[in-house]
């Protein structure tokens, strides 16, 4: 991805890395849940590279919904509190869910999202994400499925923004200090 090049300081996770990760996380998924078909329940923006790629490793009947929620405050830090954009077209009761992410940070979102997906009583409510920080998780969260446990530094690509940009770049880097402000 040549035109982002200049603004990554390092590579965390390669697209290999990423994509052998992504196998292995549905192969489990795909044992845990045999029988049973899941609903598949994505945060927009983030989770759609995830979602699509971690999807075609589930060898189960698939049903997709997404949900948009903005949560208030600076650009690289959560705040915790959380507005719907966009709500799901699914009606959750009795369905086995499992929520996709790309990253649980401070874990605030998800903490507000799982209330309010577990009052609609579906059989089942898991979560996979990608990446997790690493001891900064600010509430107890149960998350079944996590691909890379990461340090606390901000990263972009493979779904994740800065500014809305580098989205999709198929890794996932750190920025160089001189891609921060300007656009
Ligand atoms: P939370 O702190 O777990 O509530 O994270 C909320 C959201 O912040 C995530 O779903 C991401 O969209 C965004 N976010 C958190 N950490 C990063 C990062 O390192 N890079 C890009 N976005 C991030
Ligand atoms: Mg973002």
């Amino acid at each position: 991805m040549d035109v982002y090049d200049a603004d990554i300081e390092k590579v965390l996770l390669t697209e290999q890395d990423i994509q052998f990760k992504l196998a292995e996380m549905g192969e489990r998924i795909s044992q845990d849940y045999e029988g049973r078909s899941i609903l598949l329940v994505g945060v927009l923006k983030g989770a759609f590279v995830v979602m699509a790629d971690l999807s075609r490793h589930i060898r189960l009947p698939l049903e997709f919904d997404f949900m948009a929620v903005s949560s208030y405050g600076a650009a690289t830090k959560s705040s915790g509190v959380v507005r719907i954009l966009k709500d799901l077209d699914h009606d959750l009761k009795d369905r086995d869910v499992l929520v996709v992410e790309d990253i649980v940070d401070s874990g605030l979102t998800l903490k507000y999202l799982l209330k309010n997906l577990a009052a609609r009583k579906p059989a089942s409510l898991e979560v996979a994400t990608l990446l997790r920080k690493e001891g900064i998780q600010q509430v107890e969260l149960d998350v079944r499925y996590v691909g890379f446990d990461i340090p606390n530094e901000f990263v972009v690509g493979y779904g994740l923004d800065y500014d809305e940009r580098y989205r999709n770049l198929p890794y996932i880097g750190t920025l160089r200090p001189s891609a921060y402000g300007g656009s």
